[in-house]
Formats: structure tokens, sequence, C-alpha cells
């Protein structure tokens, strides 16, 4: 053979291995198609700066099992290229292993490249640079932004066709989004909101991707962009084009948290209600937002004032174990929904209407047939005729009956466990004392507090936007200005008060190097005023007013405007009610703390010197100490109570903010939660009294086999001897099932079933939430149970007399059930 033809042979090979995975996404008016075949789609945001590399597979193969066919995620601009022209796509940024590892996981993937994306990130994914370009006007038609979009997005999509990660080049991913509810906010931009979008349609067509374009929440978004639908309910949504599928990219599965706020939770029954609902009213493409939240390590959450943790009450816990019963009352309903696939993306579709929130949903395909009834009625169970057979469709439910005659599955009925997650110390600690942690701490120098005469530093003689200054390198901002008084001088050497008004989001002033008091913005509102009592001398007076923010705004219409900082006025107020304005004085901005320069928290940190005897509740130290790794699988996580706020990093690992010091509301929680009616935020929340967030997450990934670096940067100061290392594990195991199906009880990561405290075959119930026998029960339930589960790490019970012998249960109990509470 010739080399010629060596070389097109090798060509053909290469071209054939290249694209033999390809296929061809389009759509219609009905559903997305995959070389031409209609599909449905059950996605999942899981998005990989929240988690790491080494969790990415099991979370993709847990979503999997899960029953989804696809992962969604956002590209986050301001991760990949914190400073201008400066990339980063390592470690937990390296999209194209994470859209690879999709698809290993045989999983497609939707890409929402925005820039925007909100997503309670960081200013909303957007770079604070970007501010330091003239004239920039973020989200509109504005030549500076439109560039530096244009700029990330083709070198985001030119990544990924490198790679050939789109579906037409057999890559996972089969739909794009940019933008991201820009229809929220359109009206605020004018005419120029409506270029705008007009804009990003037209760039997005031109970069060829190959595959369908979306934009959420945008009714006014230009063909052949789909406009799509983000919401708890998305079942009466309409596109703008009847050409295009009816997509819903967010159906949120719980909600986030933000620093005092209590815990969010949407019922497992709600969430299959709205996806019963979905796809009995014609949807076809859905994606949880969140399948999994995990964790926003470092500095990446935004909002401002969002947790560390983002678990968002998602069907994969902060951890990535499923959160129970949600995950598995899903998996139900996407394998029912799957089973039907053909018949829902090509049957023809009959609806009828009974009146009281009632109606069901015929799909005829080729008559084999498919039904949904579904009862929207909050309040009562329904009762319908069809075709000659009495169905009972619970309240806020939706019944699936893939035959037309048997109820397979009841988005109110749930038969998976109800896993209660415990925080336990590893099991080693109790044997060995080096698990009592021992401390070393620093004080944070704060030498410029003498003298502000400092090198490499900003002037002003005005107030400055906090994020401008630091280009968002730090939370930490020093806002410093000096005045001299003399004898004349009317508010002269006397006690005042120093006022001044700050927006984000909290406030540590000092008085000639003296802490004079601290406040934080709380409440929802972000700008606060602060006022405290402080001596002034005659002479030269030094005013030091440490800005912290706790991530930076990521919503509204023009929100990058909102300013953080010292807004201003800065007053010193005098007994006799003269003032002295300080805010046009010369400032002195210094940012970060040395601290974080010296990198205190890494190797380097380690050779400083650090001393015994920690101080307790003082301010601004650095704590040391080193733990052990706890053996096993299980998700590990530290206990921060007893600190204030701070930051924390495991092995130079920034595991992020901690501030278990602030307390959740104590009203407004429930013990129960009734899954019917519309979900809202604080429907169903608990947590109320304790603190937003006790427990941080540390990935196994970041721990060495033995020993581990852990350093505290306490802000506030606290008492770090309570701080210990636990692991998440299922604690118990509580499920029932109804006689004629399977019980099916497991506990997490390799554990057995260790004992069953409860197991009743009869007519069991729940007073207050602790399982009781009830009219009847058959005596063997125990023992039964006990021989079929303990021991093992997952068992099934087939729930019948057979199983369980007689019950004693009169004919007025319609219907026996199995339950247990087993312990892990
Ligand atoms: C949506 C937004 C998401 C996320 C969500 C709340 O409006 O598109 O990015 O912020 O709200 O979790």
């Amino acid at each position: 053979m010739g080399w010629n033809k060596i070389l097109v042979t090798t060509l053909i090979l290469f071209f054939f291995y290249i694209f033999s995975n390809a296929v061809e996404v389009s759509y219609d008016g009905r559903a997305l198609k995959i070389d031409g075949e209609r599909k449905l789609i059950i996605s999942g945001a899981i998005h990989y700066p929240r988690s790491t590399p080494e969790m990415w597979p099991s979370l993709m193969k847990k979503a999997k099992e899960g029953g989804l066919n696809a992962i969604e995620t956002y590209v986050f601009w301001n991760a990949h290229e914190p400073l201008y022209r400066q990339y980063d796509f390592e470690g937990n940024l390296d999209l194209v292993k994470y859209l690879k590892t999709i698809q290993d996981a045989g999983l497609y993937a939707i890409l929402r490249i925005g820039p925007y994306v909100c997503a309670e990130w960081n200013y909303g994914g957007l770079p604070v640079w970007l501010k330091s370009i003239p004239n920039m006007v973020f989200r509109t038609k504005n030549d500076a932004y439109m560039n530096e979009m244009k700029i990330f997005t083709t070198m985001i999509v030119d990544k990924v066709k490198g790679e050939n990660l789109f579906a037409n080049q057999g890559g996972p991913i089969i739909i794009a989004q940019i933008e991201n509810e820009y229809g929220n906010v359109i009206g605020k931009y004018g005419g120029d909101g409506k270029s705008y979008i007009n804009w990003c349609a037209n760039f997005a067509e031109s970069l060829n991707i190959g595959v369908p374009w979306i934009m959420c929440q945008e009714d006014d978004a230009p063909s052949p962009m789909i406009n799509t639908c983000n919401g708890y309910y998305c079942d009466q949504f309409t596109p703008n084009n009847n050409n295009v599928p009816k997509i819903w990219t967010e159906n949120w599965t719980g909600w986030y948290k933000g620093w005092g706020d209590k815990n969010p939770h949407r019922t497992a029954e709600d969430v299959a209600f709205a996806v019963g609902r979905f796809y009995q009213y014609g949807g076809t493409v859905q994606n949880y937002y969140m399948y999994h939240g995990g964790t926003n390590f470092g500095r990446v959450s935004g909002g401002p004032y969002i947790a560390t943790t983002y678990d968002y009450d998602a069907p994969l816990n902060e951890y990535g174990e499923p959160n129970q019963p949600k995950y598995g009352h899903l998996k139900e309903l996407h394998a029912h929904l799957m089973s039907m696939e053909k018949i829902l993306t090509y049957g023809n579709v009959t609806n009828k209407d009974y009146g009281n929130m009632m109606s069901h949903t015929i799909y005829n395909y080729n008559g084999t047939r498919v039904c949904f009834f579904g009862n929207a009625n909050q309040n009562d169970a329904i009762t319908i005729n069809f075709e000659g057979t009495n169905y009972t469709v619970p309240a806020w439910s939706v019944s699936i009956l893939p035959d037309c005659k048997t109820q397979v599955y009841n988005t109110a009925r749930v038969s998976t466990q109800t896993s209660v997650m415990v925080k336990k110390l590893p099991d080693e600690a109790k044997e060995k004392s080096h698990y009592n942690l021992e401390w070393s701490w620093r004080v944070e120098k704060f030498e410029h507090l003498k003298s502000h005469h400092l090198k490499g530093v900003t002037y002003a003689n005005q107030l400055l936007d906090q994020k401008l200054v630091t280009n968002d390198t730090s939370d930490y901002l020093w806002y410093m200005t000096s005045f001299e008084i003399d004898e004349d001088d009317p508010v002269c050497c006397e006690d005042i008060n120093l006022q001044v008004q700050n927006s984000g989001h909290i406030l540590h002033a000092f008085v000639n190097g003296k802490h004079i008091g601290t406040k934080y913005a709380q409440g929802g509102s972000y700008s606060f005023w602060f006022e405290r009592a402080a001596k002034i001398k005659k002479g030269i007076n030094q005013i030091s007013l440490l800005s912290v923010t706790v991530g930076l705004q990521n919503y509204g219409d023009h929100y990058d405007n909102t300013q953080n900082g010292i807004l201003g006025p800065v007053n010193i107020i005098a007994p006799n009610s003269r003032e002295k304005d300080l805010t046009n004085n010369k400032w002195v901005y210094k940012v970060g703390l040395n601290g974080f320069e010296q990198e205190l928290f890494s190797e380097k940190g380690k050779k400083r010197k650090w001393h015994p005897n920690i101080p307790l509740n003082r301010r601004f130290v650095w704590f040391q100490t080193t733990f052990r790794t706890p053996r096993g699988e299980e998700p590990v996580v530290l206990d921060l109570w007893g600190l204030g706020k701070g930051t924390a990093w495991v092995n130079g690992h920034n595991i992020g903010r901690y501030w278990p010091s602030i307390i959740a509301d104590n009203n407004g929680c429930s013990t129960s939660c009734d899954y019917r009616g519309s979900y809202y935020s604080s429907k169903c929340t608990t947590g109320c009294g304790q603190p937003t967030q006790r427990w941080y997450h540390v990935p196994r990934s970041f721990l060495r086999e033995e020993e581990n670096d852990l350093v505290l940067f306490e802000e506030f100061g606290g008492d770090p001897r309570n701080v210990s290392v636990h692991t998440v594990t299922v604690g118990q195991a509580i499920a029932h099932a109804y006689e004629g199906n399977s019980l099916n009880l497991s506990c997490n990561g390799g554990r057995v079933i260790s004992d069953i405290k409860f197991a009743s075959f009869g007519d069991p119930r729940k007073v207050y939430g602790t399982l009781r026998k009830g009219s009847c029960h058959s005596p063997k339930s125990l023992s039964m149970v006990k021989k079929a589960c303990v021991g093992k790490e997952s068992c099934s019970i087939d729930v019948s007399e057979r199983t369980f012998g007689p019950s004693g249960c009169r004919s007025s109990v319609k219907r026996k059930r199995l339950a247990v509470e087993a312990v892990c």
C-alpha cells in the first residue's frame, strides 16, 4: 500500500471513530429528536465546581441509576477566568473532563453556557474585572459587554468542539443555553434589552454547534432559540412557538439556603406530582434544579449571603448520597415514564376534565394506550369512573396507568424508605485519644492600624466600591483614613460616635487601632447603619474600617451596579450634635488580610510559629490543628459548632466560609409537612433556632491517608475546642409497603442493617412521627423482618401472609401493610 492509501485509510478510520457515535439532534412541536426519533429527556443539574472530579463518576452513576438520561450544568465564567485573560480549567473546573465523565456514564449533557448564570453563584458568574473595562454595562446592548461575552462563549464552544463533545460530533451535548432568565429583567433594559436578546440569538446561531439552543424564562426568545420554563410547576407552560417542544429547564427540587435561614424542604410527593403533571400535559424535556446541589467551596457563592452548603434538598444530598425517599420515589416515576416513551412522544392525546381540578389524559399510539389521572385538588381525593371501573386518586397527585387499567404509580404514595441521616464520630475515635484535637494559634496582625502609611495600596478622596478595589480577589477590604484635630475643632477631644453607612456585608470598625464594634447585615437587607461610641484625641486620629463581603449579588436587573462596602457617609458625631464628615477625606485602601497573603492555610503557614494555649472568643485569630482521616467511604464533615465566622481549609483546600454562629429565626418550622398545595420556599422548613450551617463537607479526595491539617481563620471569635470530625450515614431507615408488594430497605456505604427496632404487618400507624402497632398485627412481624434483614446491606421482604402468617386483621382493614424501622 502506498503512503497515500495509508493516509486515506487512516483518515477514514479516524473520522469513522470520531463520528461513529455522532447523532443528529433536532426537534419538532412534540419532542427533541435524536437521529429522527422523538425522545423523553429526564435530566438533572449537577454543577461541576460544587463537587470534586473524584465524586463525578459516582454522581453520574447514581443519576443514571435514578433514571436520568441527561446531566445539565452551567459554565462558570468567573471561575474559569478569575483575572482578565488568565484561565483556569484545572481540578473541579475541568469542564472537558466533566463532560467526558457524563458521556462515559452513558448520559446526555445539557450545557447552559450563559455566561450569566445566576445560580447562587458569586456575581451571577460574571467576572468583576469586566467592570474595569470602560463603558461596561452588563447584559444589554453594550459593545464592551457583548464583546467580552462573545470572547468567552466562543472560547467555551471551541474548547468543547475541539474535544468533539457536541452530539453531532459523537459527544454527549444535546442542548445548549445562551443567557439565563433574561425575560425576568428585559423590561428594565428598554429597547436595548430586546436588541441584546436578538444579538444573543444571532451570535449563538453563528457558533454552529449543531444542536438546539435554548433560552430559559424568555418569552421573547427569537427563533430558533427555544424558550423554556423554570419553576416549581411548569405543566401549564406553552412555548412561544408551536414547532418547539415543551421544555422545563429548572424544576426546583427544594431551595437554597442563605446565612440566617432555616432548612427548606420540598416533599418527594410534590416534586413527583409536578413531574407527573408536566409529562401528563405534553412536556418531554425536564431538568431537576438541582439533582445534586453540592457545596460552595472557597468564595464561589453569591447572592449575597448564600451558605456554604448547596444541598438544595435535592435527590442526591450535599455529599452525593441518595436523599430518601425523594431519590427513590422519583426513580420509580422515571422508570414508568421511560417505559412509555414511544407512546408519550408519538401517541394521539385526549384530555378529559372532570371538574374539581380532576382530569385524565390518554396517549394512544396505534391502539396502545397509556393513561394519566391527575388530581390537582389540594384537599380531596377524587374517585372517577373510567371505562366502567372506579379509581380513587389522592389529593394533589397523579396516577400512572401504563395500560389504562392498573394504577402502577401514584405520586402521593411513597414506597421508598425514608433515610434519616445522622452524623457520627468515627468508630476509631472512640478508641483513641488522638481524636481530641490539639490546637495552636496565631494572631492576624493589624500593624497598619498604627500607621496608614503603606506601600502598594490605593488612595482616593472618596469611598470606592469594594469589589472594584479588590477585583474580587478577597472578601476583605480596609478603608482607612486619618484626620487631625486641634483644640478649636468643634468635635475636639471628646467621646464621639462613629457613624458609617455600609452596604455589605460585615463591618469591623477601629478607632486609633482599637476595635470599637462589629455589625453585619441581617434580615435580608444588605445595607445598614453602624453607630458606636469611641474616643478621639487631639492630634492625628485614625479610622480603620474592615469591610467584609459574603459573596456578591447574583440577580436582578443592573445587579452589577450594586455597590459593596462602605457607601458613606462616614461621620464623627460629637455629643453636642456637631459633626465631622469624613466621606471625602483621603482614604487608603488595603486589600485582604496578612494571613491570607502569607498563606497560613498552606504548607508555608505550617513553618511559621504557632502558639499553644488558644484564646477563646477572640476576634481575628488563626487556629490550626491536625486530625485523622476517618476510616471507610462515608462522607466526612466537620462540626464547627462553637466557632463564629470565618474560612476553613483542610490540607490547603478551602472548604468554604463557615458561620455556625448565625442562627435561623425561631419561628415558622413544623415537624410535619403537608405535600398538598403549591410549594413555596418557606413552606416546609426545619432548623428553627439552629445554626444555619453547623456541618461542613470535606470531600474525601481532600484528605490524606492518615493525618490532615485543618486551619481556620476566625473573624468573630469562638471556641474551637468542640470542633470534631464526623461521618454522615443513614441512621435509621423507615419504610412501609402494602400487601402484594415488597418492602425494600438499605443502608448506605456498605454498612449493614444492625437491628430492626419496629416491624408490624397489619395496620400499623404513625403517632407523632413514631411507628406504632394498630388494631391487628402478625406476631411474627419483628422476627421475620430481623431474619430477613439484620446483618445485610439491603433486604427485600415479600409483604404477605405467606411471609408473616395471619395478621388477625378484620375485613374492615382493606389493605394490610408492613411498616419497619431499621437501624443502620
Ligand atoms: C433561577 C435561576 C437559577 C437559580 C434558581 C434558584 O431563577 O435561573 O440559576 O438561581 O433560580 O436556585
